[in-house]
């Protein structure tokens, strides 16, 4: 519980960015303290390694997917200490190849992801990780490309997660985060 308490502190709140009424949670001062960080990935890999999800041998995580942008600067990381692939989904446009799209909500109108379609083969074990989970559209999003391509998603994995959203109602699989914000 130490460590939930010490990673929400090395969160910076900036009211009102980047407009009116929002409270943006800024996550780059926990990188920055190395003990944060190191504090972040031993917490996530101590989730995915001792939770009863991990610990059947047919569950071993094969694919660890990071969301376009900030999810990219822990997904490979967790993905390399549990000795699994790390998988981007990006915005619409970005990777070369054959890809699979999922639409999604955003405050304003649509967005596309896309995951190179020879990324994940049929029947592999994924987890969607991102900094922050809001509505869950585009945790939903990358859910779904995961099920394209046949993968199976055990659970979403967040920093931190505004509750009273309520994304858990939206996503296919269980989801997990450290810091809750009410
Ligand atoms: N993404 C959506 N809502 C956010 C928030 N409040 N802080 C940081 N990133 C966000």
């Amino acid at each position: 519980m130490a460590d939930v308490e010490y990673l929400r502190s090395l969160l910076r709140p900036f009211p009102d960015w980047p407009k009116k009424g929002i409270v943006f949670l800024d996550i780059f001062p926990l990188l920055r303290d190395p003990v944060g960080f190191e504090t972040l990935i031993t917490h996530f890999v101590h989730r995915l390694t001792s939770h009863t999800i991990a610990k059947s041998p047919t569950k071993k995580i094969d694919v660890v997917v990071g969301l376009d942008a900030r999810g990219f600067l822990l997904g490979p990381i967790i993905a390399m200490r549990l000795g699994a692939a790390f998988v981007p989904v990006r915005k619409k446009g970005k990777l070369p190849g054959e890809v699979v799209h999922a639409e999604f909500e955003k405050e304003y109108g649509l967005d596309v992801f896309e995951m190179q379609a020879d990324a994940i083969q049929p029947g592999q074990n994924v987890v969607i990780i991102d900094d922050l989970v809001a509505t869950g559209g585009s945790a939903k999003a990358a859910g779904e490309l995961v099920a394209k391509l046949g993968g199976k998603t055990l659970e979403y994995l967040f920093i931190i997660e505004l509750t009273f959203l309520k994304a858990h109602e939206k996503l296919d699989a269980p989801m997990y985060s450290i810091v809750k914000i009410d």
